[in-house]
């Protein structure tokens, strides 16, 4: 009978998430948590799909888990995105993998586990219109530290990027109750945790509405019968005063104006917006599907800087999808020089399987090209950053600590409202502390700081 589980994660921050709803289904069927892989006799590996190469980096972990696995002999088993794409015959018959569970199914895993003898060698990967976890509070085990966490608001994705795998992945969205979702916030605060970060992979379409699931008195003593976004952050934010929330990942074609004033409204919500915008172009907009133009998208940026001036902002960038030309590649440039965010991330595109662009468009940007334009992007970011940070040089910011610096053991980092990494020296401060702090420094992605008094 198995008894130690190991699980190692890859992937975004819901991968981070679902790592612990495992842990905590797995405890409470009584099978135990370890640290190390070398004590489990079960090891899972929750993978990610996102791009070709993050595929490669798991097959490339599972062939090394394969050659520990003779000596140690544990079991594997592959959850998360990859479930419904690895070549299970393969896999099975050279007795890499024991058994894949996809991400639907983890309430499932203890009876797999139970009886392995006929489940050996399966998989369940079915994707579920329903499942959204509802009445399991993550235990926090799997956690870096004890100041930030996060919580899946809502799984899946109805949007059908043409570039993306995830709707085929993860399926359809689910939006989780806000009740669950305040047990979940409560059960952070006591644990003693600061920030929460709420995810989605598009949260701007995050809806409840099923009847009386809210106390009355939550909304202007009114009782709401559906629950947008907006309302779900106005409930949060008022409820937990003392929590900072975050919120990730907005869409440019769903974020609402609602949102944006309630973040205006309360303190507590953190002023930064992560907006992927994926090209500049109008027309490779048009081609992956995005719901949005360049125009809309400059009058949502403008509209967040109105209400929210300090509000900081990132974006998403893939370069070279089919037929990206130059001319829309500058567009691309172009629109990162008008809005001058203050970072961003970006990606070389990668033509995935099972994508409706993979079987619709061909993949005609030569690698090279696809690099040099990826690298146009990184080098006109590192400038704006650099300058969007210098302007926090001489101010204060108030600042949660989330860790220790990993370049100096004498400094602590932890960030601003505007999710600006900034490192200072250590005082007498403690982990979790929310500390004022003088900027007297920067480079393109920190900031250095002074310590300068308790709140
Ligand atoms: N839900 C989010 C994105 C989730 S995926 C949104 O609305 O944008 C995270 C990022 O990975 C995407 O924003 C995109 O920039 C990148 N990405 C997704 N599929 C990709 C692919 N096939 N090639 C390269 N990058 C990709
Ligand atoms: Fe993917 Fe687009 Fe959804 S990027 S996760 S299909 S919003």
């Amino acid at each position: 009978m198995l008894k130690y589980f190991y699980i190692e994660s890859y992937g975004c921050q819901m991968n981070i998430y679902d790592n612990e709803l495992i842990i905590t289904i797995l405890t409470n069927n009584n099978l135990l948590y370890v640290n190390n892989i070398y004590k489990a006799d079960l090891v899972l590996i929750n993978t990610c799909s996102i791009r070709k190469k993050s595929e490669k980096n798991i097959y490339n972990r599972l062939l090394f888990l394969n050659s520990i696995k003779k000596k140690k002999k544990f079991l594997l088993c592959l959850v998360g995105c990859m479930s419904k794409r690895i070549d299970y015959d393969y896999f099975f018959k050279k007795k890499i993998l024991d058994f894949v569970v996809g991400p639907d199914q983890y309430r499932k895993l203890p009876n797999i586990i139970k009886s392995l003898n006929d489940n050996r060698y399966s998989y369940n990967v079915i994707l579920s219109n329903e499942e959204n976890y509802k009445n399991i509070i993550p235990i926090k085990l799997y956690s870096k530290n004890k100041v930030s966490s996060f919580i899946t608001i809502s799984r899946g994705c109805d949007n059908m990027c043409t570039f993306c795998v995830v709707p085929f992945t993860r399926g359809r969205e689910k939006s989780k109750s806000p009740k669950d979702i305040i047990k979940e916030c409560k059960n952070l605060c006591n644990l003693g945790y600061k920030e929460i970060v709420l995810l989605g992979q598009n949260v701007d379409s995050y809806l409840w509405n099923k009847k009386n699931y809210i106390k009355k008195n939550i909304i202007n003593n009114k009782l709401k019968k559906n629950i947008n976004f907006a309302n779900l952050l106005e409930i949060i934010s008022k409820l937990f005063p003392n929590i900072r929330i975050r919120f990730s990942t907005s869409n440019p074609q769903d974020m609402s104006l609602d949102v944006i004033k309630i973040m205006k409204k309360y303190n507590n919500i953190c002023k930064y917006i992560h907006l992927p915008f994926q090209s500049g172009s109008n027309r490779i907009l048009k081609l992956m599907n995005r719901k949005y133009n360049r125009l809309k998208y400059i009058n949502l940026i403008n509209n967040i800087k109105n209400i929210i001036p300090n509000c900081s902002l990132s974006y998403d960038i893939i370069t070279g999808f089919c037929t990206e030309n130059y001319k829309d590649h500058i567009d691309t440039l172009n629109l990162m020089k008008y809005i001058k965010f203050d970072f961003g991330y970006m990606f070389c595109y990668s033509h995935i399987k099972n994508t409706y662009a993979y079987k619709n468009f061909k993949d005609t940007v030569p690698t090279y090209i696809k690099k040099k334009r990826l690298n146009d992007i990184i080098n006109l970011q590192r400038k704006h950053s650099f300058l969007k940070l210098k302007k926090y040089v001489n101010t204060v910011q108030e600042i949660l600590i989330e860790g220790t610096s990993k370049k100096d053991k004498n400094y602590w980092y932890g960030k601003n409202s505007q999710n600006i990494i900034i490192v200072f020296p250590k005082n007498k401060e403690k982990l979790g502390d929310f500390v004022n702090v003088k900027i007297i420094n920067n480079t393109s992605a920190t900031l250095i700081g002074k310590f300068k008094s308790f709140l």
